[in-house]
């Protein structure tokens, strides 16, 4: 009888007063010496920042700016790097470098960060949603092609969760259709498609150095490309565009309106010291993800993020689906026993972003509706299905990049996530 209580309690969720797996995890710190002392160095010499807005040394950014651009250049294989202060900063400049025009229609992911949408908008244009892949959660590409139109300007990818969209095929969907393709990189530094890096596969990408990602520098962005005519666009709207006059000879004006995006030198500072570590920051993450697929594979009811052939996946979130028919028990339960358990995870990433209200009430700009009343179409009315699905019903997310986890903590991970599976019936709302 004793042996049988000691039983009952062992296997007893934390959610119901039983022991907890793990306590709680600490968050991952990547900044070291190395980024204390370069941030020093910068401080001493007390050029923070060295950008001037007019067409003379300083237009580019001081030393460690145009350090951190080559080296990305060089690590990335491509010509041209534009660091910005936010990834969003470089999708706007990213917009505003392509022409896109009031009116004008752009595809995105119907599941991403908000600016991916909103970056259209800035320059009046209208984000269309396109329904996502039901196993790598980026951009359908069938659904894509039904949702281009006359109006398409360009395509704004996303690789979502640090997993490529089906880049190749959208380089030549949009080449056939002499359409722009921009990919919004947010997510996945070193991810890869047949060899290739993403975000260096459209006609611009962009990265985030935002806190949260694999690598970062409090806040910061990088644009990259291999076309000359749009870095130099994205320079010159990066930085007050005032130097169209003058020296520059800019003959096209289209957009160059001109944003203050610039990045610091103390920024610049730290994502050089960040890039020089970045396949130990991105590798220990994808490494993590892939020791919990292995060993929570095979549960009937969950399944494991997918991995597309010929790719490399890096797992800014690893994306779970739960099935709840099959488990009887509902996510939010499942889940919040999860966290009890010392596995921390939430239940659903973004609501697809046509349900945020500048969408839903179709007002951005003014009272009148603009940019929207510019479309005869019934905006936002069709919602994408698989988006929903995922999100109000599949979603089980755990994010590599926040925590420290070694590898005697992943297996307590994996410990707390099957004590919780295999005494699901204890979770019986009922
Ligand atoms: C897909 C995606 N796009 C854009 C952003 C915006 O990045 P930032 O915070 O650098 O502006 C994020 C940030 O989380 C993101 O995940």
């Amino acid at each position: 009888m004793a042996t049988q209580t000691k039983t009952i309690m062992k296997n007893k969720l934390a959610i119901l007063g039983g022991k907890p797996t793990l306590k709680t995890l600490n968050t991952y710190k990547s900044i070291s010496k190395l980024e204390v002392k370069e941030v020093n160095e910068v401080l001493k010499s007390g050029k923070i920042s060295c950008f001037y807005g007019s067409w003379e040394e300083g237009f580019l950014g001081g030393e460690k700016i145009q350090e951190l651009e080559a080296m990305w250049s060089k690590r990335f294989e491509v010509k041209y790097s534009v660091s910005v202060n936010s990834n969003t900063s470089g999708l706007y400049a990213a917009m505003g470098a392509i022409g896109i025009s009031p009116g004008d229609e752009v595809l995105v992911p119907s599941t991403s960060m908000s600016a991916t949408a909103m970056a259209p908008l800035i320059y009046g244009a209208i984000p269309i949603f396109v329904d996502i892949d039901k196993d790598t959660f980026c951009m359908n590409i069938e659904d894509v092609k039904k949702k281009i139109t006359k109006k398409t300007k360009a395509i704004l990818t996303v690789n979502l969760f640090g997993h490529p969209a089906r880049l190749k095929e959208l380089k030549d969907l949009t080449k056939k259709k002499n359409l722009f393709l921009i990919e919004d990189n947010a997510q996945g530094p070193l991810a890869t498609e047949g060899g290739r890096y993403a975000g260096t596969i459209g006609d611009i990408g962009i990265f985030s150095l935002n806190y949260h990602k694999h690598i970062h520098s409090g806040e910061g962005g990088i644009c990259v490309t291999n076309d000359k005519n749009l870095a130099e666009r994205m320079q010159m709207i990066r930085n007050h565009a005032e130097a169209v006059v003058g020296p520059s000879k800019t003959r096209d004006l289209t957009n160059m309106v001109g944003f203050n995006f610039r990045m610091t030198e103390i920024s610049a500072a730290i994502a050089i010291q960040q890039l020089k570590q970045i396949d130990q920051h991105v590798n220990r993450r994808v490494d993590l993800a892939e020791n919990l697929s292995t060993n929570l594979n095979n549960l009937p009811g969950i399944e494991v993020p997918k991995v597309r052939k010929n790719c490399k996946h890096v797992y800014y979130v690893w994306a779970l689906k739960y099935d709840k028919n099959k488990l009887g028990i509902s996510r939010k339960r499942f889940v919040d026993a999860l966290n009890h358990q010392g596995f921390p995870c939430f239940e659903a990433y973004l609501s697809p972003l046509y349900n945020l209200p500048v969408f839903k009430n179709k007002i951005a700009f003014g009272s009148k509706g603009y940019p929207f009343n510019l479309s005869k179409r019934n905006l936002y009315i069709d919602k994408c299905n698989v988006a929903e699905d995922l999100h109000k019903e599949k979603f089980i997310c755990f994010e590599p990049c926040a925590y420290e986890i070694d590898e005697k903590k992943c297996k307590l991970l994996v410990e707390a996530f099957k004590k919780v599976y295999d005494n699901i019936h204890q979770l019986d709302e009922a």
